[in-house]
């Protein structure tokens, strides 16, 4: 396993996130252009993505009742404040560039869809989900929002805040699913099949965009960044402990996603249960 992004100390002592050595996407210095209609329409369209990510990233507060330690609660009230601040500073960005939003594409709707299950909530939102985010705000927006536009410095400084925090978060994620898989290893072969799933609708999410990929500066790197992005996460799932070394052929992979889903199901069902009234004096070490 290799870590890239150093210590993060909003997910407690020792949480590095599992970026791999890899160096970030590399789009080249090909950048939109925030005064070409054509080119507005691709960022609001990214840009509308987030701000529906930000929004449902709120209810992480919700998993403030499934918290099984007093460090957990803390960490998503300390989220949910920071998830709601970026709800705003990406309100600000759209105000910046005098644009309005669209509704989410259906893929960041599934993919950022509440889970009552805790281990599902914790791989699927924090670990994976804002790891894929962290993608799109670090590598494909930071680089390709052009530096020479007077909107964008302002812009690159709120985003790199949100990337920073969004770092802790997933760092927490990464925490919480090795802690998850230690205590639950049967969770490893949904969990696989659940990842397969998720890169398996990814492609939807650029399919908009691949007619006129040929002849834009950004759009031509749109097939190499979703590699990346998905050869990224499957490294992430490996270093986690529960994407195979190999990966396996495709039965043992149906199976796992036939898995993944029946959890998937059951989750939509689950009812979450409360933690803290019943750990509280031991975790305030009055026991
Ligand atoms: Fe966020
Ligand atoms: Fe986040």
């Amino acid at each position: 396993m290799t870590q890239g992004e150093g210590h993060v100390s909003g997910a407690g002592p020792g949480a590095e996130i599992t970026r791999t050595g890899d160096p970030d996407y590399d789009f080249g210095g090909a950048c939109f252009d925030l005064d070409k209609p054509g080119d507005r329409e691709i960022v609001r369209f990214i840009l509308s993505q987030a701000l529906f990510g930000e929004a449902t990233g709120v209810y992480c507060g919700k998993s403030l009742y499934a918290a099984g330690s007093l460090e957990a609660a803390r960490f998503y009230v300390r989220q949910a404040k920071q998830e709601l601040a970026h709800l705003q500073l990406f309100a600000d960005i759209f105000r910046a560039l005098d644009m309005k939003p669209v509704p989410a594409h259906w893929v960041v709707k599934l993919l950022s869809s509440h889970n009552n299950y805790y281990p599902l909530k914790v791989l699927m939102e924090h670990a994976i989900g804002e790891g894929m985010v962290l993608d799109i705000f670090k590598d494909l927006l930071l680089q390709t929002l052009p530096d020479s536009d007077p909107r964008v410095p302002l812009i690159k400084k709120k985003l790199r805040l949100v990337c920073r925090e969004e770092e802790e978060h997933i760092a927490w994620g990464e925490k919480e699913t090795r802690r998850l898989l230690a205590e639950k290893p049967w969770l490893k072969t949904p969990y696989f099949g659940l990842l397969e799933l998720q890169m398996s609708v990814l492609p939807m999410l650029v399919r908009a965009f691949e007619k006129r990929a040929g002849n834009h500066p950004v759009l031509v790197h749109l097939p190499g960044f979703l590699a990346h992005v998905q050869r990224r996460v499957y490294e992430q799932g490996k270093a986690l402990g529960f994407v195979p070394d190999t990966r396996p052929g495709a039965a043992k992979r149906a199976a796992a996603m036939s898995f993944g889903l029946a959890v998937f199901a059951r989750s939509q069902f689950a009812r979450s249960e409360s933690k803290l009234e019943k750990i509280y004096i031991e975790e305030l070490g009055l026991g």
